[in-house]
């Protein structure tokens, strides 16, 4: 018999959506490895372009590729900072953009470009549906952490070439975030760059057009 959902459920569910966040502040408590396990099993459950599940995902537990990506990431920044309007560059420098230091677990997320499975369905007009099944993997993680007390940040501001290289991965797989894990130093129910004000969250009616 297929579940049903209530009123009750449903105003939960909002709330953790609004309580989801990107997080940047971690506590030092490890990840107990079953939990990573169970959110990955989940993932699992994310859609994707012809049932290709094509998301790979990189433990990443060894101190030196953790450097290595560090490492990365401080030069993408600093290339960031220095192509920001100058208006915004001093914001730019104070915002915190990765968890790198703190998190105690490392995920790096790739997706398969071209997946036996699925056999090729829905993506031959769209080859980027690949990427976009990752994503939804991603997001899946993202909300089944934030149930059980996990915060995740995603990182991007990374050089995937780099990325590849100090993971040592499948050079057809495509990057597509680096995800630090942990649980959260504090919870809010408001992004992090709006508590920033570098930019706030508009209406949904803004994102809508019609034909
Ligand atoms: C594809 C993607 C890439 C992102 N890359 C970064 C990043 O490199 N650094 C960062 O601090 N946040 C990153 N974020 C998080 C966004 O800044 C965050 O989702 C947004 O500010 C809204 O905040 P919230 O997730 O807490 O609601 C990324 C989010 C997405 C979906």
């Amino acid at each position: 018999m297929s579940p049903a959902f209530d009123s009750n459920f449903r105003d939960r569910l909002r709330m953790l959506f609004e309580w989801r966040r990107d997080v940047r502040h971690f506590r030092p408590t490890p990840l107990p490895p079953e939990r990573l396990t169970a959110l990955l099993e989940l993932a699992n459950l994310a859609p994707s372009v012809g049932l290709s599940q094509p998301w790979r995902f990189v433990l990443v537990e060894d101190p030196a590729r953790r450097a290595a990506i560090r490492a990365n990431f401080t030069e993408a920044n600093a290339a960031a900072l220095s192509a920001q309007e100058k208006g915004r560059a001093a914001n730019y420098a104070r915002l915190k953009l990765a968890g790198l230091d703190e998190a105690p677990c490392h995920l790096a997320v790739f997706a398969e470009p071209d997946p036996e499975q699925g056999h090729g369905l829905g993506r031959a007009t769209m080859p980027e549906t690949v990427a976009y099944s990752a994503a939804m993997a991603i997001h899946t993680i993202w909300l089944a952490a934030r149930a059980e007390g996990i915060g995740l940040g995603w990182v991007s501001i990374l050089d995937p070439t780099g990325v590849a290289a100090a993971l040592d991965v499948p050079a057809h797989w495509r990057f597509i975030g680096y995800l630090c894990i942990g649980y959260p130093a504090a919870e809010d129910d408001t992004p992090e760059l709006e508590r920033e004000d570098w930019e706030h969250r508009r209406p949904a009616a803004a994102h809508l057009v019609k034909r």
